[in-house]
């Protein structure tokens, strides 16, 4: 069964089960900024499983596609992707465990659907902690339909356990279905939710029956909904006997167009895919980094690569690909997302529809990087004669830290050339001079930040931090030309001015509002730290275009982390230290400016 017929039977079976299909949404979460990615088919549906009645029904199916980077270590294997499909079923207070359960059971294995041995077929239950009980329910309905006690097991939290998807929220138990591939057990405790490597999981049926509050209380829910998600890759592999997900037909067309352009190895060695573990492995890194780039590209909410947000994920996937297509030599990536593009635009049209972006960043993202290895590779010979007199043959990782800081070069590829002149990288020096230079700067912009909150009133320091908020947040609305041209601050209210041809439309307001109070809401830590203006450039920072700034400038970040930051834009300060401070932002006025440029005038109430 190819994925195409899986995908219709899906919809088929729950559309002759009352169920009405909806369309699968952006893969770029439309009015949520806790997360940078559509992660599940029930992320667009949140507003519903909260209680808003769905225009469809109380029934609903569709397909959605998902990037998950979670995992991205692991990609490669027979089953992990960072791209991939989700099928979904949902009940929004109209059946619950046992009618979930039993639909689940009867696609998977009725020889009108998927005709699965029911033999084959393991499942898991939550175990039950102090917020919950042990899902009898769940596991009492698998039996009714013939699951034996020793397929089912119980699980913690961590494994059987669904949302919040941020810290409050519907959330539950949940069920999965594992196919059992029929290898040995690992051990006498191996049952299904194992990760031996026996059991696959090709399906989750989740039971939303608590809202977890701000205090941490699991209040049961009174109108329950089920969510559920089955994973079309794996399904089908299992459906088609394969080992792999990279084994079917849903990479095949794609596997080939990064074999038509690998190179024989530097030894002139002709190399067959599935004769070398390391290089079959960065073959199906750049098919699953490949493709979940041509979709994060050709989707309507178009990203493109940058160092923030989704447009870095974006940026690490298409680099990580180029890393491995450089060791297979292969010189551009544009083929193989050709046959993306080829292979998926029947379920997903836009990827055809943005076909030319989608090759157009991509060759853009692909030279610039190239251009970054080149110089670093370019310092590294010159280091290199020095290097290769150590007898231990170990770079020091202060040296390795110097070509990342200086040159944006990554350590994993110093670690690569260090390996090709048998030379290894000391990792734990690397790892310190690294966190040594955050705690350095931001020591440093402690005491710049000190210096000027005294000279400024509470509430302008909190409108200050608004403006980068806002500044993000219209960018990520409207796109990155939405640029700043100005701001201006009182102790009442803020006025903002940016680059944007037409009005906005009262729901992109709502949008930029939205992000804004969402990151608020999440209390971001804002941190500073000074580096010279090339140096904040290259790792992402936002500057105002035409401004004038010294050689050694401040940069402030608002987020969580160097990798999952929200805001990052050179400036003065000062800035309030945490974002929950700040209160709520409402914009009062959008109008224009001046040719080009809008104006808005934002309170904080
Ligand atoms: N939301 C559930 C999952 O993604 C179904 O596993």
């Amino acid at each position: 069964m190819t994925a195409d017929e899986l995908r219709s039977k899906y919809i088929e079976y729950f559309v002759s089960r009352d169920h009405a299909q909806i369309e699968g949404r952006s893969l770029i979460p439309e009015n949520d900024p806790t997360v940078l990615f559509t992660t599940a088919g029930m992320h667009p549906l949140v507003p519903y499983l909260l209680g808003e009645p769905h225009p469809a029904g109380a029934r609903l199916v569709d397909y959605q596609k998902c990037i998950r980077t979670g995992d991205i270590d692991s990609v490669g294997d027979p089953s992990h992707l960072t791209f991939f499909e989700m099928l979904g079923n949902w009940s929004l207070g109209d059946y619950f465990k046992d009618g979930a359960i039993r639909m689940s059971f009867e696609f998977l294995t009725s020889p009108d659907w998927l005709g699965i041995p029911p033999e084959k077929l393991g499942v898991t239950v939550f175990a039950g902690d102090e917020n919950a009980p042990r899902d009898d329910e769940s596991a009492a309905a698998w039996r009714a339909l013939g699951i034996p006690e020793n397929r089912i097991s119980y699980r913690p939290k961590e494994d059987n356990w669904w949302g919040p998807a941020g810290t409050t929220g519907p959330c539950g138990p949940d069920s999965e279905m594992f196919y059992d591939i029929g290898k040995e057990p690992c051990g006498p405790d191996c049952g299904p939710g194992c990760s031996c490597g026996k059991w696959l999981e090709i399906w989750n049926d989740v039971f939303m029956q608590y809202n977890k509050t701000e205090g941490g209380i699991y209040e049961p829910l009174s109108r329950k909904c089920v969510d559920t998600g089955m994973g079309i890759e794996r399904t089908v592999t299992i459906l088609n006997g394969k080992k792999s997900v990279y084994d079917t037909e849903i990479f095949a067309p794609v596997i080939a167009a990064v074999l038509a352009a690998v190179k024989d190895t530097p030894e002139g060695k002709p190399y067959n895919y599935g004769d070398d573990p390391l290089r079959d492995r960065s073959v199906r890194i750049i098919c699953d980094h490949v493709r979940s780039a041509a979709f994060i590209l050709g989707d309507p909410r178009g990203v493109s690569p940058s160092n923030v947000g989704a447009g870095y994920v974006l940026r690490r996937l298409i680099r990580r690909a180029v890393r491995h297509g450089r060791k297979l030599g292969v010189e551009t990536l544009l083929p193989v997302a050709a046959s993306v593009v080829e292979k998926f635009s029947g379920p997903y049209p836009e990827l055809k529809q943005n076909r030319d972006y989608i090759m157009g960043e991509l060759e853009r993202e692909e030279r610039k990087f190239l251009e970054t290895l080149q110089k670093g590779e370019h310092e590294f010979e010159k280091l290199l004669p020095n290097l290769l007199k150590d007898p231990k043959r170990i770079i020091s990782g202060r040296l390795a830290f110097k070509l990342y800081d200086t040159y944006g070069f990554p350590i994993e590829l110093t670690e690569e050339l260090a390996a090709e002149k048998g030379m290894t990288v000391d990792r734990a020096e690397f790892d310190g001079a690294f966190k040594k230079h955050q705690e350095l700067s931001r020591s440093q912009g402690g005491q710049a930040f000190k210096g000027g909150l005294v000279d400024q009133g509470e509430m302008a320091v909190k409108y200050h931090t608004a403006t980068h908020l806002l500044h993000r947040a219209l960018r990520m609305v409207l796109g990155d030309h939405a640029a700043q041209r100005g701001s201006n601050i009182t102790a009442e209210r803020m006025r903002f001015d940016f680059s944007h041809p037409r009005p906005m439309s009262p729901d992109e307001v709502k949008r930029v509002e939205a992000i804004v109070n969402g990151a608020i809401q999440q209390d971001l830590p804002v941190s500073v730290e000074v580096m010279g203006l090339e140096e904040a450039k290259a790792a992402g920072a936002t500057a105002l275009f035409g401004e004038k700034y010294e050689s050694q400038v401040k940069v402030y970040t608002i987020g969580k982390g160097p990798e999952d930051f929200f805001s990052k834009e050179v400036c003065g300060g000062p800035h309030v230290e945490r974002t929950g401070t700040m209160g709520r932002f409402k914009i009062q006025k959008e109008q224009s400016s001046s040719a080009g440029v809008r104006r808005i005038r934002a309170v904080l109430e």
